[in-house]
C-alpha cells in the first residue's frame, strides 16, 4: 500500500516509525524537513503536485488541526486522486469539512497515540457517512499494523483521542514521579526507569487479557492490613484519580 504521510512532526514521525517496520507499506512524505525524513529512512518531496502524483492509496494528515482542511484542499487542488483514502489526524476537525473540500474521496477522522511508534499505539477511528467499506477495511488494516484501533461514532472521537493521545503523558507524569521516588530510596535511576517500564508494561497486558476489572486485579495486589493497601490509600488522600478526572476532563477542554 502507498501510503503518504504529510507534516513530520511528533504525530507523523511516530507513525512513520511504526509503518517503516510494516512490508505491506511503502511509505512517502511530503514535508518542509527532509532531514527528518532521511533520519527516517523514507522518501520525501516538498512539492505538492509531486507528492499527489505518486497515485497515494492512503493519505495521512498529521499537520496542525488549524491548518487541516486547508492542506487538504491545496492537495486536492495539485491534483489527489479521487481514490485517495484520506485519514486525519487533527483533533475536533470534522469529516464534513474535510469532505466539503475533498468531495470524491474516502474520509477517516482518527486520533493516533505516540506509541504508534513502536507498534503498540492506540487509535480512535471514526467511521461516518464519508467512508466505504472496502476503504473502512484498507484504513483498518493499516491502522492495526500499528497498534489497536478502536472504531467509535464520530461523536466519541474527541473522548477517546483525549484518553488515547493525551494519557501517554499522563503515564510518563507518573512514571517519571514514581522513579524520582525510587531513587531518594536508594535504586539506580536507569534500574529504577527499567522497572516502573516493565511494571506498566506488565501490568497493562494484564489488564487488557484479564476478564477481570482493573478493581478486582488491584484487589488481587492488596492483601488486609498489608503494605499496598496503605500505598493505594496515600494515593488517595493525595487526590490521584481526582488529579486524573481533572488531567482527562481538562484535555478535553472541559
Ligand atoms: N502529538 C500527538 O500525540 C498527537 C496525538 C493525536 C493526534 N495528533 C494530531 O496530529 C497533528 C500533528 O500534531 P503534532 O503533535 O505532530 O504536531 P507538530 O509536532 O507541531 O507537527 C506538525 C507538523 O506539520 C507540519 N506543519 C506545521 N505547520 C504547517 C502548516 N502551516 N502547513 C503545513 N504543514 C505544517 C510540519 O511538518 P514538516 O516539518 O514535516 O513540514 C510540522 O512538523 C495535529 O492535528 C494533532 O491534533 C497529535
Amino acid at each position: 500500500m502507498q501510503v503518504g504521510i504529510v507534516g513530520l512532526g511528533h504525530m507523523g514521525t511516530a507513525l512513520a516509525q511504526g509503518f517503516r517496520h510494516v512490508e505491506e507499506v511503502s511509505l512517502l512524505a511530503l514535508s518542509s524537513n527532509p532531514n527528518k525524513a532521511s533520519e527516517l529512512e523514507i522518501s520525501v518531496l516538498s512539492d505538492k503536485q509531486d507528492f499527489v502524483s505518486d497515485k497515494l492509496d492512503a493519505l495521512i494528515l498529521t499537520v496542525p488541526a488549524r491548518v487541516t482542511v486547508k492542506v487538504l484542499e491545496q492537495l486536492v487542488s495539485a491534483g489527489l486522486p479521487s481514490s485517495t483514502i484520506v485519514l486525519s489526524a487533527a483533533a475536533n476537525v470534522s469529516a464534513e469539512s474535510l469532505h466539503d473540500v475533498a468531495q470524491d474521496n474516502p474520509i477517516y477522522p482518527f486520533i493516533p497515540n505516540i506509541p504508534a511508534a513502536v507498534n503498540a499505539g492506540t487509535t480512535a477511528l471514526a467511521v461516518t457517512d464519508y467512508a466505504n467499506d472496502e476503504a473502512t477495511t484498507a484504513v483498518q488494516t493499516l491502522l492495526e499494523s500499528v497498534g489497536d484501533v478502536l472504531v467509535v461514532p464520530e461523536d466519541q472521537l474527541a473522548i477517546a483521542g483525549t484518553v488515547g493521545g493525551c494519557s501517554p503523558a499522563f503515564i510518563d507524569v507518573m512514571m517519571d514521579a514514581m522513579e524520582d521516588a525510587a531513587v531518594s530510596q536508594g535504586l539506580d535511576r536507569q534500574k529504577a526507569a527499567d522497572l516502573i517500564a516493565s511494571v506498566v508494561m506488565g501490568t497493562a497486558k494484564l489488564a487488557k487479557t484479564s476478564t477481570l476489572s482493573t478493581g478486582d486485579l488491584k484487589g488481587q495486589i492488596t492483601s488486609p492490613g498489608g503494605t499496598t493497601i496503605k500505598g493505594v490509600l496515600a494515593l488517595d488522600q493525595h487526590g490521584f484519580r481526582h488529579a486524573i478526572h481533572e488531567a482527562i476532563l481538562k484535555a478535553s477542554g472541559k
